[in-house]
């Protein structure tokens, strides 16, 4: 194997100035040696917040809005909650809510600081993450839950009145959900100014946060400000405690930065002293590559396989799987975690002394001209290369090396990501906005304005999806039903639409498949897989598949065994069945009717281009390599490897989502007739020759 990237022979540069080599400010030496055998109410006391501890809660007394910016792993997700909750933030019943972009990151800060307070996870602290409830509302007082799951609540509970004090973590990612959430936080403090509100980030973006939460001057006075609370945002920054962090570059770009990860790391293991390495890729399948190929090359080299855990970090992991990533590395060990975005900022990893940086991520991008979104491995920030480097610099100094060239890096990579509101589909925003009552959308307070474009194609396709009225307003009922469900409204309206066409449970399953991550096993070769598949493929497509699994599932009497033997991941089919059940409660509880249209894969697939008909596609004729165009704005685009469809290429086709590597894939696709689609959309496809040969 080549090695791309050879330690040792790169000059080792430590650069100085804000270009990023000394990220970190010093530390006192001493703290590191015994901390893991220090108690947690220590370990509690020595994070650099603590010191802060009397200072943010003054903050919070006397402020509306509090921005707290702090180095990742200082202690701002773990320890703030619990000192509202000590200084009684959470009496009277009052619950302290602190939100996460990320699942995972819900799931695991949730349960430490459960570990810290002694208290059982799902009592006094307890998280929310859709599909997932573990919280009392009798003993819940400090609640971790994703962005998502809060704007949700608030169709419920408008003014959120059960929380004393909401925590938006991670401001600075600029989630779409975040963003969407500080805009309406700002509203509800105009109504209940004394709701507190913090603004958690790991980078210095306090100031525009804080201009955002600064009340213009011309304005009526706030009830608040009788009981002397200030409404302008207080801005805290909390010194961080890192080491010195090296950082190396290739000396030549990379061709293949998988080959290049498994050889730096390799090569770390060989020469560098003890201490774990943090793998940044990209998403579950390139990051289980890269466990495969560095497990087996360890083993090839042979003594080097001595002493190395390799283990993957990303949504949709099972606890177990979580937890080893978490725990120490046993003496003489050396743990290599190979994550995605996730170990940047949402969770501290505790022994982690290289960082490798692959210096890519996914990315969700949007062009509202083709009105296409999909998932793009894409260059990150230097905001975020540098995230990714301080993660080394935690326990000692630590070394970091970047899969790409000092020139890259400072002449070519971007300073800031650009938030996602302005590269996403707003199908889904828009649709929440509305189901809150916020009718003028364009004049909503956003912390990033979305483009017009984007605005105006969400309203176009909630109006053919008959989301919306000529006014733009939720039509009753299916545009109050498809905001009800915790879905994808696309996904949405086949549910609902499947109630007409008697096919609900069927469309209820497929939901519920879709919205796990996958029900694949991801195995060794992709042969093996593929025969799995074919034993229960269906010619009408992946939907149709998964409804097959499921069916196999149930009558091998849920077996782990049946699971294991035909590559399908156990505990995504557990998933499934709790998703599927708490889909079908939510449809009763909507008036849908619960039925079963046996075999008939026509109206199911009706259904299905009920819900998506605008991800309609079609076979270019004479295409020789399988190139489809979307019927919408004619791009060009191709099943993906992983659909059962693939190289069956049939004629009309529906997708689910686009992924984007050196062309477009559709995954999860569907046959269809082209009339379905006008039955469908008449609005949506009215100009479209759909019958006509065009090229
Ligand atoms: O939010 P911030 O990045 O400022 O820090 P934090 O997540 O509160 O982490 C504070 C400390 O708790 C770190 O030392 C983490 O390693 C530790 N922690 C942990 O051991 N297990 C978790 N699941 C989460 C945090
Ligand atoms: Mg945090």
């Amino acid at each position: 194997m080549t090695q791309f990237w050879k330690p040792g022979t790169a000059k080792p540069r430590l650069l100085d100035d804000e270009e990023g080599g000394v990220l970190f400010y010093s530390a006192t030496p001493s703290s590191s040696h015994s901390y893991g055998y220090a108690s947690l109410e220590n370990q509690r006391q020595r994070l650099p917040v603590f010191k802060y501890r009397t200072s943010i809660l003054y903050l919070v007394e006397t402020h509306s809005t509090t921005v707290i910016v702090g180095e990742t792993g200082s202690g701002k997700t773990t320890q703030i909650p619990q000192y509202l909750k000590e200084a009684g933030w959470a009496d009277g019943g009052h619950i302290i809510a602190c939100t996460q972009p990320r699942r995972l990151a819900v799931q695991s800060v949730a349960a430490r600081v459960a570990e810290e307070m002694g208290v059982k996870l799902g009592e006094e602290v307890g998280y929310t993450i859709r599909f997932e409830d573990v919280t009392n509302s009798d003993l819940t007082k400090i609640k971790f839950l994703t962005d998502g799951v809060l704007l949700r609540e608030m169709m419920d509970d408008p003014l959120l009145s059960k929380y004393s004090v909401i925590m938006v973590d991670e401001a600075h990612e600029r989630s779409l959900s975040t963003d969407i959430l500080l805009g309406l936080l700002k509203k509800i403090q105009r109504r209940r100014p004394e709701l507190r509100l913090i603004i958690a980030s790991a980078t210095i973006e306090a100031k525009s946060m804080a201009a955002f939460f600064q009340i213009r001057k011309r304005r009526p006075r706030l009830e608040g400000e009788d009981s002397g609370l200030r409404t302008e945002p207080a801005v805290l920054s909390v010194e961080g405690r890192g080491y010195n962090v090296q950082i190396f570059y290739v000396e030549e770009p990379v061709s293949d930065y998988l080959r290049a990860t498994v050889s730096t790391v390799l090569s770390i293991h060989d020469k560098e002293p003890m201490g774990d390495i943090l793998v940044f890729l990209t998403g579950q399948d390139d990051i289980d590559t890269a466990v495969q190929l560095i497990t087996e090359e360890a083993q090839n080299s042979g003594k080097s396989s001595l002493g190395l855990i390799v283990l993957p970090l990303y949504s949709g992991l099972t606890r177990a799987d979580q937890d080893l990533v978490f725990s120490p590395s046993p003496r003489g060990k050396r743990k290599v975690v190979i994550s995605t975005n996730i170990a940047e900022t949402s969770l501290t990893l505790e022994g982690i002394v290289y960082v490798v940086d692959s210096g890519f991520s996914k990315q969700r991008f949007y062009n509202p001209i083709t009105d296409i979104e999909n998932l793009v491995v894409a260059p990150i920030s230097k905001a975020s290369a540098r995230q990714r480097a301080g993660r080394a610099g935690r326990i000692r100094p630590g070394k970091c090396y970047r899969l790409y060239t000092e020139d890259y890096f400072v002449n070519e990579m971007s300073s800031h990501g650009i938030p996602e509101m302005q590269r996403s589909n707003l199908v889904s925003s828009v649709i929440q906005l509305k189901a809150l009552g916020i009718d003028n959308i364009l004049g909503f307070d956003w912390p990033a304005s979305p483009s017009s474009e984007s605005m105006v194609r969400a309203l176009e396709v909630l109006y053919s999806l008959g989301v919306l009225d000529d006014d733009a307003k939720l039509t009753s009922p299916v545009g109050f039903q498809v905001a009800e469900l915790p879905l994808d409204p696309m996904i949405s309206k086949m549910i609902i639409a499947s109630d007409q066409l008697g096919c609900s449970e069927e469309i209820i399953t497929v939901s519920a498949v879709l919205s796990v991550q996958s029900i694949w096993i991801s195995v060794k070769g992709q042969r093996e897989l593929d025969e799995a598949k074919l034993r229960f493929a269906a010619a009408e497509g992946d939907h149709v598949t998964f409804l097959n699994v499921y069916k196999g599932f149930l009558q091998s009497n849920k077996s782990s065994k049946w699971c294991h033997k035909n590559f399908i991941n156990y505990h995504a089919m557990k998933k499934v069945l709790e998703v599927r059940e708490q889909l079908r409660r939510i449809a009763q509880r909507l008036g849908l009717d619960l039925k079963s249209c046996e075999n008939d894969t026509q109206v199911l697939r009706k259904a299905v281009t009920a819900g998506f008909f605008a991800n309609a596609c079609r076979l270019e004729p004479y295409s020789h390599n399988g190139m489809y165009k979307t019927v919408r704005s004619s791009q060009e685009v191709y099943i993906h490897p992983s659909s059962v469809l693939f190289r069956v290429n049939p004629k009309w086709v529906i997708y689910n989502s686009l992924v984007s590597t050196d062309r477009q894939y559709m995954r999860n696709v569907i046959s269809i007739e082209p009339s379905w689609l006008r039955e469908a959309a008449p609005h949506f496809y009215q100009q479209q020759p759909m019958n006509a040969n065009r090229h």
